[in-house]
């Protein structure tokens, strides 16, 4: 019988386990959704308690699909949605409000009181201007919404965590001596952690009235998290990888080096650049973050391009407007017509990300006449995920100083073919697709996998790194150049919009 390491993928709309052998092939996989719930406009919440349940779950249905018990799987990796924030009791191990998802603006008002006028204010020592996107605002949110919780935090009564830090405290055993911990990715997005010396900033803690006590303890991306407990199938296990989900994908990805990256599309895109040993500060809108860190290895850092909304627009298509019965037929639907018909789609549905980081954005379509069609939409929506990457490609290229030559890309939308041409045709470079394009998973498994020698080191997981396809630009540049110009257009139209 083979031996094998489990990810489970705790994302923002499913959770996942994935059995992957030692050629970082997919053996099984394990997949639940959860409920998105929108109790207001702005407001995204998921139940923890669903998620959980779900978590072990899937990792149940990967380990049967697969006729694998506990005693082949020789370490948990863990990866998850980053900034989602789960505020829960530890003795009783109820959690005290939903999750507040990365995507929810709710905070806008805590930030500007924090901000005081300046949103950078933390940016020099943790990488991240102030915003509704990172966790630490949400914290603030359920202190001062949730009632008592203030009083139970500064009892040192609740916990705090992403969902990697949930699942982790819950498959250690939970109330009964669960282990309270993250990684320095998943740390470095709460706009508490300190990057250089990778632990909690006792100052900013005080600013935002967060006690200490809650948060958890900050390891190694791979290393030691304790072991499943009892209560679980993976029993006696040891978990021995977390890293944030695009960090994730970015160790699947091989991109252990220094000048390397990669692109997920997920429900939002999301661009890594390696920075290797080195800090540094974006003049361009980009986040500096942690990459890895494996053991007592140096840290590895990165700058990123976080966009909020892509893959998640043509859920919006689905389900907000009934245009497609599926999210894959957004493809037919787009290749029904030979162009956008002069329609621009500007997701602003969460403000937008990086490079403006402007949360009064609001979504737009534009350019409509009576000639553009529900194909043209579908185009257009395709369309945006390509002109957003692009503008973050523009920006490491400016903060880094040489070009990307080539985009490794990942994730649900590399499977459209039309929207990998369009990328490839906007970014002027060429878009490249390894053979598993599961590599949040992957990356996953990896720093689960290092960290107990069932790969070597970082060549063997080089070496497990094909290439399945390639889509070189063929656009011609004068169209290139102003459908580009265009869609700048458009996003102007949605920094413009205010309340
Ligand atoms: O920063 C948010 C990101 O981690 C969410 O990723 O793939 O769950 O949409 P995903």
């Amino acid at each position: 019988m083979n031996d094998y390491v489990i990810a489970i993928d705790q994302g923002t709309t499913s959770t996942r386990a994935i059995l992957f052998d030692h050629a970082g092939s997919i053996v099984s996989t394990g997949q639940l959704e959860h409920e998105q719930i929108f109790p207001q406009a702005g407001w995204v919440e998921h139940d923890p308690k669903q998620i959980w349940n779900n978590t072990r779950e899937v990792i149940g249905q990967a380990l049967s699909k697969a006729n694998v018990t506990r005693h082949n799987v020789k370490a948990i990796g863990i990866t998850n949605q980053r900034e989602t924030a789960v505020v829960w009791n530890k003795t009783t191990g109820e959690p005290v409000y939903n999750a507040i998802v990365w995507q929810d603006t709710r905070t806008q008002k805590i930030v500007d009181r924090l901000a005081d006028g300046d949103v950078e204010r933390y940016k020099a020592k943790v990488g991240l201007p102030l915003a509704t996107y990172f966790s630490g605002t949400k914290i603030v949110w359920i202190l001062e919404n949730v009632e008592g919780a203030r009083e139970a935090a500064e009892a040192g009564d609740l916990l705090f965590g992403t969902t990697d830090s949930w699942v982790l405290w819950n498959l250690t055993g939970g109330v009964d001596g669960g282990l309270h911990a993250t990684d320095v990715t998943n740390a470095s997005r709460t706009l508490f952690m300190d990057l250089e010396t990778l632990s909690w900033d006792e100052s900013i803690l005080a600013d935002f009235g967060v006690p200490a006590s809650m948060l958890p303890e900050i390891r190694s991306s791979s290393g030691d998290f304790g072991v499943a407990s009892d209560a679980s199938l993976l029993r006696e296990t040891p978990i021995t990888g977390i890293l944030g989900d695009q960090q994730a994908a970015t160790f699947g990805q091989a991109a252990f080096d220094k000048g390397e990256a990669k692109n997920t599309y997920g429900t939002g895109n999301f661009l890594i650049f390696n920075t290797g040993e080195e800090i540094v500060h974006s003049k361009n809108g980009l986040l500096t973050t942690v990459g890895y860190k494996i053991g007592d290895e140096p840290t590895h850092y990165a700058l990123e391009g976080s966009i909020a909304v892509t893959g998640s627009l043509i859920q919006w298509l689905r389900d907000n407007l009934g245009l497609i019965p599926d999210a894959p037929a957004v493809e037919q639907l787009a290749t029904s017509v030979d162009d956008n018909g002069g329609a621009y789609f500007v997701p602003a549905f969460s403000g937008l990300f990086a490079p403006y980081w402007r949360p009064d954005a609001r979504g737009a379509l534009v350019g409509l006449t009576r000639y553009v069609n529900k194909g043209h939409i579908a185009r257009a929506a395709l369309e945006s995920t390509a002109f957003q990457t692009a503008e973050v490609v523009d920006a490491v290229n400016a903060d880094s100083g040489v070009d990307l030559t080539e985009l490794k890309v990942d994730g649900g939308m590399v499977a459209n073919d039309l929207l990998m041409q369009f990328q490839a045709d906007i970014l002027r470079v060429a878009v490249v697709r390894p053979v598993v394009a599961e590599t949040t998973a992957l990356g996953a498994a990896y720093a689960a996998g290092l960290a107990v020698g069932f790969w070597a080191n970082l060549d063997e997981l080089r070496a497990n790194w094909q290439e399945d396809r390639r889509w070189e630009p063929q656009l011609d540049e004068a169209e290139r150049e102003r459908t580009y110009r265009l869609w700048k257009k458009a996003v102007q139209k949605t920094l413009d919009w205010v309340d």
